[in-house]
């Protein structure tokens, strides 16, 4: 087996998944959602978004954002990333230097405009103005037919950094969690006989672990 077909194996994410189907059913009759999706790093937060998003990639617009480990973080980095995917007045507000303000007025505009799967990606590593927008979009999503879907690694946050208070606020009603635990036992001696347990598949499988470790 190749590390891609590897890679497109998702063992014991069921339960996550349907906690994101299921918030994007009601996105689907009229609310927009936003799901917390957290865990330490390796996981398998990008894995699980990725498989959600490409199962619902024919029905719904997938706009994907991240956030890097950068020594002076982007301002607004996803606000830049989604309004380069959709063109259209949010790009010319934010290419004519327009303010914040304005920038998340024509991004929650944006994402009433049609059914869409917003994902921010590892947004410990986000920069102010990025929470900031996202606790904006928030508190206004009950009116986009959108499903805001936020990773971060939880495991290294203290429980007054910024990431913690800003999902701490938002509404309750619209928000979903899914907090991922490592696999179990079986998950992990099913991927190694799924790698045949050749030293290249067992490498393929487990070589973020074994960098972690290192
Ligand atoms: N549920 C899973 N079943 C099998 N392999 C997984 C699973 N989740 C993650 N992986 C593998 O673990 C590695 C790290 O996953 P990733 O999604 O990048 O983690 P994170 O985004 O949390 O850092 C990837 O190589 C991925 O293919
Ligand atoms: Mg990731």
């Amino acid at each position: 087996m190749s590390a891609d077909q590897l890679e497109a194996t998702l063992l014991e994410r069921e339960d996550s998944l349907a906690i994101l189907r299921n918030a994007l059913a009601d996105v689907e009759l009229g609310s927009g959602r936003i799901a917390l999706v957290a865990g330490e790093a390796g996981i398998g937060k990008t894995s699980l978004v990725r498989q959600f998003a490409d199962e619902q990639a024919d029905r719904v617009r997938v706009l994907w954002a991240a956030c890097e480990a950068l020594f002076t973080p982007r301002p607004l980095g996803p606000v830049h990333d989604i309004a380069h995917e959709v063109g259209g007045p949010l790009l010319e507000l934010l290419s004519g230097g327009a303010d914040r303000a304005m920038l998340l007025f024509a991004l929650l505009d944006e994402l009433r405009s049609a059914l869409s799967l917003v994902v921010f990606e590892d947004v410990h590593w986000a920069d102010e103005a990025t929470l900031d927008a996202i606790a904006y979009l928030g508190r206004r999503l009950d009116t986009a037919s959108c499903l805001l879907v936020v990773t971060y690694r939880d495991d290294e946050l203290g429980p007054q950094h910024p990431v913690r208070l800003v999902v701490g606020e938002l509404p309750s009603r619209l928000t979903v969690r899914v907090s991922l635990d490592p696999l179990s036992e079986e998950g992990v001696a099913e991927l190694a006989r799924k790698a045949d347990r050749s030293p290249r598949g067992l490498h393929a499988a487990t070589g973020e672990a074994a960098t972690r470790s290192s």
